[in-house]
């Protein structure tokens, strides 16, 4: 474990090295949410295989990247790019990321993701404030042995999603015109998407969508005392509710259809943080 967060500090210290001072705040970006970067003033950029210790790979095969710059008047870094469990990468791979952000500097990480609905009220295109998280992912980056110096061993996971900023985020999406719904968002392994039986029994277990991302982070990042707040890209129903076999390609499209609001509200709740 200790091995882990040397290589979590000489990443923050490549940052630092690289980037200058850390921002308070560490934004991730899910599956075709790019086009938040898009607004991202005056960037500074390295690619995760730069980075000491980083493994590089995601979804699509483009190189991940963090990238430094401003939404809103607020300094943010922008993670483009997840290091996911289906792609056979360990828990602590997959939050090294955020560890790192957090390590450079972050008290705030906005964790987004593309995710199908469990909710039938919710359709593609949806943005949803994830109230709260199930882990069904089977694993947790807190395995093994503590760093009592980084974060407690049994971590409290209550009000995980920050309460304030859920509120402000409904509220300024109310005035935006935004349409935000609210819900419990389940994190599992992936790759496959869900079967009906497990749709039947997320909606069971009061889920509202479901996706293959985030959880983990959010347990890492509470860890380590960060505030966290989360919002899901709804890109369809999940499988057995449409009655039609799910494709990536139309997850990546409603993500991108969905990234104007994504970053409106993004912006929005950036500049309530400074107030
Ligand atoms: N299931 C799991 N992960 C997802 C989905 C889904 O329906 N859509 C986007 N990510």
């Amino acid at each position: 474990m200790n091995e882990e967060w040397n290589t979590i500090d000489r990443g923050a210290r490549f940052l630092k090295e690289r980037l200058g001072t850390g921002p308070d705040v560490h934004l991730v970006l899910g599956s075709g949410l790019g086009g938040v970067a898009h607004g991202l003033e005056d960037s500074r950029s390295v690619r995760f295989d730069e980075i000491p210790g980083w493994t590089n790979s995601t979804v699509d095969g483009h190189a991940g990247e963090l990238r430094r710059g401003w939404i809103a008047g607020v300094e943010v870094l922008l993670q483009m790019g997840r290091i996911h469990l289906y792609e056979g990468h360990t828990a602590a791979q997959v939050v090294r990321p955020v560890r790192v952000g957090i390590a450079y500097g972050a008290k705030t990480v906005i964790l987004t993701n593309a995710a199908g609905a469990i909710n039938e009220a919710f359709r593609a295109g949806d943005l949803m404030m994830i109230e709260d998280h199930l882990n069904l992912t089977g694993v947790n980056p807190l395995t093994g042995p503590n760093n009592d110096g980084r974060g407690e061993r049994f971590p409290d996971m209550t009000n995980l999603y920050c309460s304030k900023l859920r509120a402000t985020a409904l509220d300024r999406a109310a005035h935006l015109g935004i349409v935000l719904r609210s819900g419990v968002y389940a994190g599992v392994n992936g790759p496959s998407y869900e079967t009906p039986s497990e749709v039947r029994m997320m909606a069971g277990m009061s889920v509202d969508a479901v996706g293959m991302s985030t959880v983990l982070e959010a347990i890492a990042a509470r860890h380590m005392g960060a505030r966290i707040c989360g919002i899901s890209c709804i890109t369809n129903q999940a499988a057995s509710i449409r009655g039609v076999p799910l494709r990536h390609d139309e997850v990546k499209m409603f993500a991108a259809k969905a990234s104007d609001d994504l970053i409106r509200l993004i912006a929005a709740i950036l500049d309530s943080q400074e107030g």
